[in-house]
């Protein structure tokens, strides 16, 4: 295990301390003196247009920041991670998410650790495609002979977030009349409401868990098996003999995993169930089996042409010189706002109300990567980490939010994400409403970086203390990211976009950020906590005197 180079003791890092003290962004100013600003700090990454030139920084900040990179070998680290080194050093494990999309015969070919990964990624993936193209035509049929019409994801956290924001992001690509679900929370609520209006003679289950052990998941699985049997039985579609249940099971249950013994031990028939291994991580996983839902709703085409999207942005990542390679600024910039500027957060805003869950899924690639206090060598990290990720698509933040953003006392950098053509074009009263749509990303882009001066609201007839209220500062900084239309491929794109910037603040902060000791602990204590929820008496009195107080509110109102 090489031990992290401190980013904190850099000449870079004393630079960049320098030019942050007392620094005064002036946007206007900077936009006014250079012409050729926009077109030095926009660049083009495969179909996504990144425009960073609203950011607060001039060309001695960038070059300070490409130092810092060069200065704590970023392209070493980005190199071992693309050849299979075993960079998750607490878990001993290789990083290899980015084998998941490179193509067919790509070359040379890639053996790690004694696996011919290119071989098994692309047998799993023909796999795949041929159980998706059955559920597809209606040749895999339910226990009654009928096609499937709805395929219900049971995961969590990388075995759900990613699957249900592409779902809900591709949905003009659901033809073949599949729908997908996907339930997540061990909240009874989440499961009885997704199949409320199901019938389980056309529904599928995909139990999707890398570990096959975790609680809500296994818990979700049991609970849907069951509704299956009782769903079955009350229609006489299957008696309740052992016999009959396992048959229905094998109809209407599927698995991905890595654990593939256990997927057997659930009652899954291993010919149905999708295997995957130890060096993706869950959050790294939708272009992997974990994406089997999204394959059976979109289609196999429409997923080899995410993975397409996906494996362009890794070119770009591991090829590019730093200086023009878009995740890295991007993630250099995010350095600069955390831990030279003083920024807490970081607020994702796509124009494209199908991308509802986008925020959702970053918040787990980037807070579960990043969110560390020790590198990668157990040593305490030695400046802040990973920025909280939080947005919900415009316009409905322009009405919740953006106040804060426009006059709060915090910096919150901030992504806006936007398509030029829409998924469905109306028009009201003859006009393009997606047109006006877009026009709130360029607005809001405009006022956060140009704001409003005092004379300029003077100049439209305000005086007195209302001045100051309508007085925009300005210089809060945005990144947009444009792009032709909200395809397959350009998700892919910018899935891998913000996977790579998260590898590259995580190698400044010299964190590893693939693992995620953080979630361990909560999950002992429920199971310690669970008998005491169930009123088992020595269970309740080893907690806690805050903890024991709300079991008994809890015994004390549980109807
Ligand atoms: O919350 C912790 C975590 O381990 C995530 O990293 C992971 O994506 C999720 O749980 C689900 O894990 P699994 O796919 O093994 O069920």
């Amino acid at each position: 295990m090489t031990t992290p180079i401190d980013a904190t003791a850099t000449p870079a890092w004393a630079d960049l301390t320098t030019r942050a003290d007392g620094f005064e962004p002036d946007l206007r100013a900077w936009f006014a003196e250079d012409p050729n600003r926009v077109a030095r700090l926009t660049f083009d990454l495969a179909d996504l247009r990144v425009d960073l030139s609203k950011n607060l920084v001039d060309a001695g900040i960038l070059d300070a920041l490409l130092a810092l990179a060069a200065q704590v070998d970023l392209t070493a680290h980005r190199d071992a991670m693309f050849r299979g080194d075993h960079i998750n050093t607490s878990e001993d494990r290789a990083v290899l998410h980015t084998a998941l999309r490179r193509p067919a015969g790509a070359q040379p070919a890639l053996v790690v650790d004694g696996q011919d990964i290119d071989t098994d990624v692309q047998t799993v993936l023909t796999a795949m495609s041929a159980f998706a193209g059955r559920v597809r035509s209606g040749e895999w049929v339910g226990i009654t002979g009928k096609k499937v019409t709805h395929v219900v994801n049971i995961g969590i956290g990388g075995s759900d977030l990613g699957p249900a924001m592409i779902s809900a992001a591709l949905e003009p690509y659901a033809t073949a009349g599949i729908q997908a679900r996907f339930v997540s929370n061990i909240d009874p609520f989440d499961l009885a409401h997704k199949t409320k209006d199901l019938d389980p003679e056309t529904t599928l289950f995909v139990v999707a868990s890398k570990t096959f052990t975790t609680l809500e998941t296994l818990t979700n699985a049991r609970l849907a098996r069951t509704w299956l049997w009782a769903g079955l039985e009350a229609s006489g579609a299957i008696d309740g003999s052992d016999d009959a249940r396992t048959d229905a099971v094998a109809h209407h249950f599927v698995a991905v995993s890595t654990a593939l013994d256990k997927v057997a031990a659930f009652g899954i028939d291993p010919t149905n169930a999708f295997g995957f291994w130890d060096w993706v991580g869950g959050r790294y996983s939708v272009d992997s089996a974990i994406g089997l839902a999204l394959m059976i709703e979109l289609g196999p085409d429409a997923f080899r042409d995410l993975l397409a999207g996906f494996h362009a942005v890794d070119e770009h990542f591991a090829n590019e010189p730093l200086e023009s390679n878009v995740p890295v600024l991007m993630g250099l910039l995010n350095v600069w706002y955390t831990n030279f500027l003083g920024a807490q957060s970081h607020a994702v805003l796509p124009y494209a109300q199908q991308l509802s869950r986008f925020a959702a899924y970053l918040q787990q690639l980037t807070m579960e990567s990043n969110g560390k206090s020790v590198r990668w060598d157990g040593s305490p990290v030695t400046s802040d980490t990973g920025e909280i990720f939080w947005g919900e698509p415009g316009t409905n933040g322009q009405h919740a939010f953006y106040q804060l953003i426009h006059q709060g006392t915090r910096l919150i950098p901030a992504d806006f994400i936007g398509f030029v053509n829409p998924a469905y074009p109306l028009a009201d009263d003859g006009r393009d409403v997606h047109g006006l749509f877009l026009a709130n990303f360029l607005a809001q882009t405009k006022a956060l970086a140009f704001g409003k001066t005092a004379a300029e609201v003077e100049a439209e007839g305000t005086t007195g203390a209302l001045v100051a209220a309508r007085t925009f500062p300005g210089n809060r900084p945005t990144t947009s990211i444009f792009a032709p239309s909200l395809t397959p491929k350009v998700l892919g794109e910018l899935i891998a976009l913000y996977e790579q910037i998260t590898f590259t603040q995580g190698v400044i902060w010299g964190i590893n950020s693939f693992d995620q000791w953080g979630v361990e602990l909560g999950k002992q204590l429920a199971l310690q906590i669970a008998p005491a929820v169930e009123g088992d008496e020595a269970a309740t009195a080893a907690q806690d005197a805050s903890t024991q107080a709300l079991l008994a509110y809890y015994r004390d109102h549980r109807a």
